[in-house]
């Protein structure tokens, strides 16, 4: 093969990176850089844009030149979702700083669609619950905060886009305005039936259809790069996928019967569906990927602070600047240092909660505490919530008739913890099993691309997948554990306070 690489960009909330993934599923070559977050006023998470576009084409940049450009067969993409960005269609300047998913800004407008009773119509259409972490009500707030926002958009003079799009019109020199069927699932403004922009969302919504990409499969030929300084014209982007799906993809679970999680900023708890079926109201369906061929769906919950509530944690605690080997190795050592957190809980509804709840009101609260408790109770506290938050969403999945959980699949930062996943099996009472390889989206990614490329079918693509390392229940100590998770369920009916 003259051209036996990949290179896929993981463009995530926190941070952005690129690795190149050999013929074998190996990567050969990678890099990172930091994303910066803001926070303008209580409940906003916005993103700069253009720095999101400099910080993806320097990690691309390294990585294509490491690898030498002559090897690079295709560029993929895998992307945080719901992420909303509007921007000039000429020119390409951006509105505003992108709205982050983990933004509630759009909370009023979400309030008001329910008090108008469309949550039933919106969520059988689009999969969807009514919430701010979805694109469509950002776009609307962005629309509304743009003068004749959406006069121009009807016009066609802006654009409005998920990260997909934003990266692929920057990439390709304002050539291709197109994201990928994950990605428009997400915005919900997508009839999860048809999988065509639906007239009665975008209405609802006030988002023009002309203002909006065109959709294509996952995996598809995207357009080729154009003009981005240092990266040579020509490179073709064959796949675009949600971060959270292309993860999914990545631990080989096309099939029922799988669980994964996704820890990150947030994290996604999805087990794929053959058809879009809605029937569990507190968890999303959604589309996971389109390979060209067909569709895969997925049941979600999505929760909006898991490692961000570590990280709130460390900041509040002083911490803020440590290190990762720091922060992983402090996380490791202080919750071994105590036998429980003693009745101590900490939910990090640091701007509402998601699933299973979906309360845009809920604010994070920490309770139980003594005049014993310490650093190490709160931070111990910290990483439970990222487990008993799974556990929520799981026990919500219940519902489903053909919910099966043998081992929950996970990946992301958080996983590195070892005490955590030793605490996630023990929870649940089954094994959890990490994927050997750190970036498992831009692997997910940048096998959707093989796929695109040609030549492949689906076993020779599950050969390429990593081995997982499992961590097994121990089920006296699960047994213990249910009645600490009832207090969790307390300390989370407190952080409702509002809704009740
Ligand atoms: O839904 C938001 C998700 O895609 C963000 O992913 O990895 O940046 O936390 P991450």
């Amino acid at each position: 093969m003259d051209k036996p690489l990949i290179v896929a960009l993981d463009e995530g909330t926190s941070n952005v990176k690129a690795v190149a993934i050999d013929a074998r599923g190996e990567v050969v070559a990678k890099a990172s850089l930091p994303l910066r977050l803001a926070t303008p006023k209580p409940g906003w998470v916005e993103q700069d844009g253009e720095a999101l576009l400099a910080a993806s084409f320097t990690v691309l940049r390294q990585v294509i030149n490491e690898a030498g450009a002559r090897h690079v067969a295709a560029l993929a993409v895998s992307n945080q979702r719901e992420t909303a960005i509007g921007w000039l269609r000429d020119g390409g300047r951006p509105l505003s700083p992108a709205l982050s998913w983990q933004c509630s800004r759009a909370a009023p407008f979400c309030e008001q669609l329910r008090r108008d009773r469309q949550n039933e119509i919106i969520r059988s259409t689009t999969g969807l619950p009514v919430a701010p972490l979805f694109s469509a009500p950002k776009m609307r707030w962005l629309l509304d905060n743009t003068p004749q926002g959406q006069a121009r958009a009807a016009r066609g003079e802006i654009c409005l886009g998920t990260i997909d799009a934003w990266l692929l019109w920057h990439l390709t020199g304002g050539e291709q305005f197109r994201c990928d069927y994950s990605n428009a699932a997400r915005t919900q403004l997508v009839n999860l039936h048809t999988l065509e922009w639906d007239d009665a969302m975008l209405a609802l919504f006030g988002i023009p259809r002309a203002a909006l990409p065109e959709i294509c499969p996952s995996a598809w030929r995207f357009g080729v790069t154009k003009g981005v300084d240092g990266i040579a014209d020509g490179i073709p982007v064959l796949a675009m996928v949600g971060d959270s799906h292309a993860a999914l993809y990545g631990h080989g679970l096309g099939r029922a019967g799988g669980i994964k999680a996704t820890y990150g900023t947030g994290t996604s708890v999805m087990a794929p569906l053959p058809t879009p079926d809605m029937r569990i109201t507190q968890l999303a369906t959604t589309l996971a990927w389109h390979d060209g061929a067909r569709a895969v769906y997925g049941l979600e919950g999505n929760i909006p602070h898991t490692g961000d509530g570590l990280a709130w944690m460390l900041q509040a605690m002083g911490h803020g600047t440590l290190d990762e080997a720091q922060r992983l190795e402090w996380f490791q050592r202080l919750p071994q240092s105590i036998a429980s957190t003693d009745g101590v809980y900490f939910v990090p509804a640091l701007t509402g909660s998601g699933a299973p709840w979906w309360d845009d009101q809920a604010r994070g609260i920490i309770c139980g505490l003594s005049r014993g408790s310490g650093p190490a109770h709160l931070v111990r506290a910290a990483l439970e919530a990222i487990a008993y938050q799974i556990a929520d969403v799981i026990e919500a999945m219940k519902a489903h008739p053909e919910f099966q959980l043998n081992t929950l699949m996970v990946d992301g930062g958080p996983t590195r913890n070892r005490w955590l996943m030793q605490f996630q099996a023990d929870l649940l009472g089954c094994p959890v099993a990490r994927s050997a390889t750190a970036e498992l989206s831009a692997l997910g990614a940048g096998l959707l691309a093989r796929k695109a490329l040609g030549g492949l079918n689906d076993d020779d693509l599950l050969a390429l997948l990593p081995d997982h390392e499992t961590w097994q229940p121990d089920m006296a100590r699960h047994a213990r554990l249910q009645r600490d998770y009832l207090g969790w369920r307390d300390a989370v009916a407190r952080a409702h306070w509002k809704a009740s």
